[in-house]
C-alpha cells in the first residue's frame, strides 16, 4: 500500500468530473432525497440506460415519498417488473414507509440516520448524504472500490471485515475538505464515472486518468490487479418445474412465492423441484387424465447471482379443480399484467399469450 496525499486526490477527481464526467443524468438535477435515493437504488445491480425508463415512470406514478408510502405492494411490484432483483423493490417501499412513520415524510441527513432505513447500506446512505446534503462521507461501490484499490495499490482482500474497514478509512480520508457543498457531490460523482468510464475492469483507460500520476496500480504497472479477487461464491445449479395453468376465459393461474428466497412475494406460476411432482399434483386437480391437454416447452436457462435456474414449464389446459384460495388465484390478462411477476415468468406468460392461448 501507498501513501497518497488526500486533497491532491479530491481536486483532481472534482476538475474531471465537472469536463469528463456524467453531469446530465436526470437524478443529478436535483437535490432532492427522495429521487436521489430512487435513483441510487435503481443503480445499485443495473446499468444506467436501463434504469432511465424506470426511473421516469416510477415518478410519474410516485412523485414524492408520500405517494409511494402510500401505494399497494404490489403496484410497487409490478412498475420494478424487469429490473430484477426484486428485494430492492419490497425494500423500498418499506423505506418509503418508514420514511413517513418515522422521519415525517423528511428522509434523515446524515448517512449514519439513513443507514437506518430498510435498503439503505453504508454506500448508499453516503451518496444520498454527499449529493444532497454534501456529508463529508465517502462511499464504496464495486465502481468506486476498484478506483481506490488501484489508486492505494490496495491488496486486502474485502471479504476480511478488518481490510474492508481499511479501505473506508482510506476513503474517508481522501475526501475533499473545502468548498464541501459544491465538491462533496462532484467528487462522489467522479470517482462513480471514474470507475464506469475510465477504470474498468478490463482494459482501464490510464492516459484518460487524472489520477494515473498519482496512482499505485498504474505505477506498478498492474492495474487489472486491483482489487484483489475474492474467494468465489459457489454457483448451485437447479431445475425447476413450472406449472402454467390456463383456465377459462384465457385466465392463468398464480400463487404468490413464500416471503423470503428467490423471487420473494412475486406472483408465479406453481414451482416444483422435479417433473414426479408436478404431475402428482396435476393428477391431484384434474378431473382425469382424458379431460387435460399438456405439452412442455424447451427448457431455458435463468441465471441469479448465486444459483443458475433451468426452467422447464409444462402448460395445462382442461378442466381443472383448482379454485380461488389463499394459496393462489385465476388472474385474467388485465390482472397478471399489473403484478410483479418475475422476469422469466412474465416472458413466459407472453409467449404463451402470444400463441392465443392466454
Ligand atoms: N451508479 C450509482 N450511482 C450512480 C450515479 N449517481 N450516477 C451514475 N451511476 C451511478
Amino acid at each position: 500500500m501507498t501513501f497518497v496525499k488526500g486533497d491532491d486526490v479530491a481536486t483532481k477527481v472534482v476538475a474531471w468530473q465537472e469536463r469528463h464526467g456524467r453531469n446530465h443524468l436526470p437524478w443529478q438535477k436535483t437535490r432532492d432525497p427522495y429521487r436521489v435515493w430512487l435513483s441510487e437504488i435503481m443503480l445499485q445491480q443495473t446499468q444506467v440506460a436501463t434504469v432511465l425508463d424506470y426511473y421516469a415512470r416510477f415518478l410519474a406514478r410516485f412523485p414524492d415519498v408520500a405517494a409511494l408510502a402510500g401505494a399497494g405492494q404490489d403496484e410497487v411490484m409490478g412498475l420494478w417488473s424487469g429490473l430484477g432483483y426484486y428485494s430492492r423493490a419490497r425494500n423500498l417501499h418499506k423505506c418509503a414507509k418508514a420514511v413517513v412513520d418515522q422521519h415525517g415524510g423528511a428522509f434523515p441527513q446524515t448517512a449514519e440516520l439513513l443507514m437506518t432505513l430498510p435498503g439503505i447500506g453504508r454506500s448508499t446512505a453516503g451518496a444520498i448524504a454527499a449529493f444532497c446534503f454534501s456529508q463529508r462521507t465517502a462511499i464504496l461501490d464495486a465502481n468506486v472500490r476498484r478506483v481506490l484499490t488501484r489508486l492505494l495499490a490496495f491488496d486486502g482482500d474485502l471479504a476480511v471485515s478488518r481490510n474492508e474497514k481499511l479501505l473506508w478509512e482510506r476513503a474517508t480520508e481522501l475526501l475533499p475538505s473545502t468548498d464541501l457543498t459544491v465538491a462533496m457531490p462532484r467528487y462522489t460523482q467522479g470517482l462513480m464515472d471514474l470507475g464506469a468510464t475510465v477504470c474498468t475492469p478490463k482494459a482501464p483507460r490510464c492516459d484518460r486518468c487524472p489520477l494515473a500520476d498519482t496512482c499505485s496500480a498504474f505505477a506498478l504497472c498492474n492495474p487489472e490487479r486491483y482489487p484483489v479477487k475474492t474467494r468465489k461464491l459457489l454457483r448451485r445449479s437447479e431445475s425447476w418445474w413450472l406449472l402454467v395453468l390456463l383456465g377459462v376465459e384465457k385466465s392463468v393461474w398464480l400463487e404468490r412465492r413464500p416471503p423470503s428466497g428467490i423471487w420473494a412475494g412475486m406472483h408465479c406460476v406453481p414451482v416444483f423441484p422435479d417433473r414426479k411432482q408436478l404431475d402428482e399434483f396435476l393428477a391431484s386437480i384434474a378431473a382425469s387424465a382424458a379431460d387435460v391437454r399438456s405439452w412442455e416447452l424447451p427448457p431455458s436457462l435463468h441465471i441469479l447471482t448465486h444459483r443458475d435456474l433451468h426452467l422447464h414449464a409444462v402448460v395445462v389446459i382442461g378442466d381443472l379443480s383448482i379454485g380461488n384460495g389463499s394459496d393462489g388465484a385465476w388472474f385474467s390478462e388485465a390482472q397478471w399484467s399489473g403484478v410483479g411477476l418475475p422476469t422469466p415468468i412474465r416472458k413466459l406468460l407472453d409467449n404463451t399469450r402470444q400463441r392465443e392461448l392466454l
